[in-house]
C-alpha cells in the first residue's frame, strides 16, 4: 500500500450526526478529516464556520484538514486556528496578489498552524510555484468548488506532476473533488499523496472498505 493520507470530508456526512461519522472514518483507518467551509461569496454555497470546528476539536484528536473557501481568508484564520485546526488552506483566487497569499502563509504559521494553497481549475500551476517552498500542503481542485458529488475533471489532474516537479519533497501534493477508486488511483501515479473524498465515502455503508478502495 502507497503512503498516501486519505482526508474523508464531512461534506457528504450526516450534519445531525458529525462526531459519529468523524469517529467512524478514524475506526475505519482515516487520520485526517476534512472540513470544507464555504462562504456563499467564494462560492454560491454556505457550509460549515468557526463554532462547529470549534465542536469538532473536542470531539476528535483526527487531524482537522480545514478547506476555507473564502473571501478575505486573512481575517478569519485566527480564530480557525484557535478553534483547533491542525492545517488551515486558503485559496489563491482570494488573494490581491501573491504577496498577499505570502502574508496569509505567514499569518497561518504564526498560530502553529500548517498552511496550504489550493487552486481552482482554471488557475494555472505555475501560479503557485513562488509559494511552493513556503507551503506545508498544495491542494489542486479536480471540480468546481462549492458542492460535493461532482464530476472529477482530469484535465485538472495534470497539474500534479508539473507541481510535483516544481515542489520540495516534503510538500503534501492534495486533490479534491470526484475522487473516487478509479480516480485516486490516477492521482497517486501523477504523483498526489492525499486525497480527500467526501461522497465516495459516506454514500458508502462501509466505511473501512471504501477508504481501502482509495488506495
Ligand atoms: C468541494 C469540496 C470538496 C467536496 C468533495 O468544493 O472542496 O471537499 O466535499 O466532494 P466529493 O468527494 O464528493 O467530490
Ligand atoms: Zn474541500
Amino acid at each position: 500500500m502507497k503512503e498516501v493520507i486519505i482526508s474523508p470530508s464531512i461534506l457528504s456526512a450526516d450534519f445531525a450526526n458529525l462526531a459519529k461519522e468523524i469517529n467512524a472514518v478514524k475506526e475505519a483507518g482515516a487520520k485526517w478529516v476534512h472540513i470544507d467551509v464555504m462562504d456563499g461569496h467564494f462560492v454560491p454555497n454556505i457550509t460549515i464556520g468557526i463554532p462547529v470546528v470549534k465542536s469538532l476539536r473536542k470531539a476528535t484528536d483526527l487531524v482537522l484538514d480545514t478547506h476555507l473557501m473564502i473571501d478575505n481568508p486573512e481575517k478569519y484564520i485566527e480564530a480557525f486556528s484557535k478553534a483547533g485546526s491542525d492545517i488551515l488552506t486558503f485559496h489563491l483566487e482570494a488573494c490581491r496578489d501573491i504577496s498577499h497569499a505570502e502574508e496569509t502563509i505567514t499569518l497561518i504559521k504564526s498560530f502553529n498552524v500548517k498552511a496550504g494553497v489550493s487552486i481552482k481549475p482554471k488557475t494555472l500551476p505555475e501560479e503557485v510555484f513562488p509559494l511552493l517552498d513556503k507551503l506545508d500542503l498544495i491542494l489542486i481542485m479536480t471540480v468546481e468548488p462549492g458542492f460535493g458529488g461532482q464530476e472529477f475533471m482530469h484535465d485538472c489532474a495534470m497539474k500534479i506532476p508539473v507541481i510535483k516537479e516544481h515542489a520540495p519533497d516534503n510538500l503534501i501534493i492534495q486533490v479534491d473533488g470526484g475522487i473516487n477508486n478509479l480516480t485516486s488511483r490516477i492521482c497517486t501515479s501523477l504523483g498526489a499523496n492525499s486525497l480527500v473524498a467526501g461522497s465516495y465515502i459516506f454514500n458508502q455503508t462501509d466505511y473501512k472498505k471504501a477508504i481501502q478502495n482509495l488506495h
